[in-house]
């Protein structure tokens, strides 16, 4: 090991697997630090952000809570930053909790009997909700209303309990994932889609002056381009070549600086780390032409089947790496010709 690897080896415990969307523990922390505040501090999503605005407008006017919202989309797209936003521009508090948290219907009562008039709700992984709990979301959601049972056996008696005007954001991975009756019941679901180099740039050079690192060139370009339409990948990998920078003790982060640095962390110029070649590298080599199913590359490269399809698969489709057939994915010619292999029974593609 060289004095540099020792050096870097020290510097963070989230630097395996840099460019996976879900968030680690270093993520959570800068999460909070660089999360947008406002819809104006909110980068890119102009469609979704457009509905947005309409729907908090229309409610601050007439004074009163919004419909509940849903938001879906791949990890690190801004779910949780977009449900702190709305209590912001509604002028609210927010309470936060997840699918898994609530395991019982009393978590979900306790928690919505706690309200204040005009509070939101962010119900994050909602997909995660047990049915019986859900069964108690959908009165409140709709009537501002709970039936509690009170006792057991032929004592036992439902009382109706009135809720404060409140607003639900729920988040979810996909939307095909919520239970269809809870998903009708939101007046608005935004769909969150990777984000283009240019949105990354800007998110970049913004967290960039949060956090006191100067960027010189397009070094906020280089780190854009290679931060796989993922938000908390682009803060990632700008927190990553700072820490280079210092390692190096360099006060300014050049063009160079930072590819050198993604370099240094097996991000290449596509923003691909060692899990992406390593799918890939298995529909290149040992499944060539032959389509895979979602199980078996699981097995093969070792990740969970929902964090290929969630955190991996969405760029590598976008970037057209690889296509979904009805009988499993294959790799593209972009695949073979980026990792350098050649199609059985042809050149080099
Ligand atoms: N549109 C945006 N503009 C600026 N920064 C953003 C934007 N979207 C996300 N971010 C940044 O990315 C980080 C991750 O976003 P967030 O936690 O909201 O993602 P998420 O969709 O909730 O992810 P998960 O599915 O893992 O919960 C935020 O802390 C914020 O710094
Ligand atoms: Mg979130």
């Amino acid at each position: 090991m060289t004095r540099r690897d020792a050096d870097m080896t020290s510097l963070d415990e989230d630097n395996v697997n840099v460019v996976t969307p879900t968030a680690s523990e270093g993520d959570r922390n800068a999460d909070v630090t660089l999360r947008p505040s406002t819809l104006a501090d909110f980068v890119g999503q102009r469609e979704l952000v457009g509905h947005l605005e309409i729907v908090l407008g229309s409610a601050r006017t007439r004074r009163q809570s919004s419909d509940h919202l849903l938001f879906a989309g791949p990890p690190g797209l801004g779910k949780t930053s977009l449900a702190s936003i709305v209590a912001h521009e509604m002028g609210s508090g927010l309470r936060v909790t997840s699918g898994p948290v609530l395991a019982r219907p009393g978590d979900l009562v306790a928690l919505l009997t706690d309200l204040q008039e005009g509070e939101v709700l962010f119900i994050d992984e909602i997909h995660r909700l047990s049915r019986t709990v859900e069964e108690v979301l959908y009165p409140a959601m709709e009537d501002r209303r709970l039936d509690v049972m009170i006792g057991r056996g032929p004592s036992a008696r439902s009382i109706r309990l009135d809720l404060p005007h409140f607003t639900l954001v729920g988040a979810t991975t996909r939307t095909g994932l919520v239970a269809a009756p809870l998903r009708d019941r939101f007046g608005f679901v935004g769909q969150l889609d990777l984000y283009e180099v240019d949105e990354l740039r800007q998110i970049v050079t913004r967290s960039a002056g949060l956090l006191d690192v100067a960027l010189s060139g397009d070094a906020a370009g280089i780190i854009a381009q290679r931060s796989r339409g993922t938000p908390r990948i682009a803060n990632r990998l700008l927190r990553r070549v700072r820490d280079v920078a210092s390692v190096r003790a360099r006060d300014v982060v050049s063009e160079v600086l930072a590819a050198q640095a993604l370099d240094l962390f097996g991000v290449d110029g596509f923003g691909l780390d060692k899990i992406d070649r390593r799918i890939l590298g298995l529909l290149c080599g040992q499944f060539a032409n032959l389509p895979v199913g979602l199980t078996t590359l699981s097995h093969a490269c070792g990740e969970e089947p929902a964090t290929i399809e969630d955190a991996y698969e969405p760029y590598l489709l976008r970037e057209g790496f690889l296509i979904r057939t009805p009988r499993g994915r294959v790799a593209t010619d972009k695949a073979f010709t980026h990792l350098q292999i050649r199609r059985a029974g042809g050149g080099l593609v």
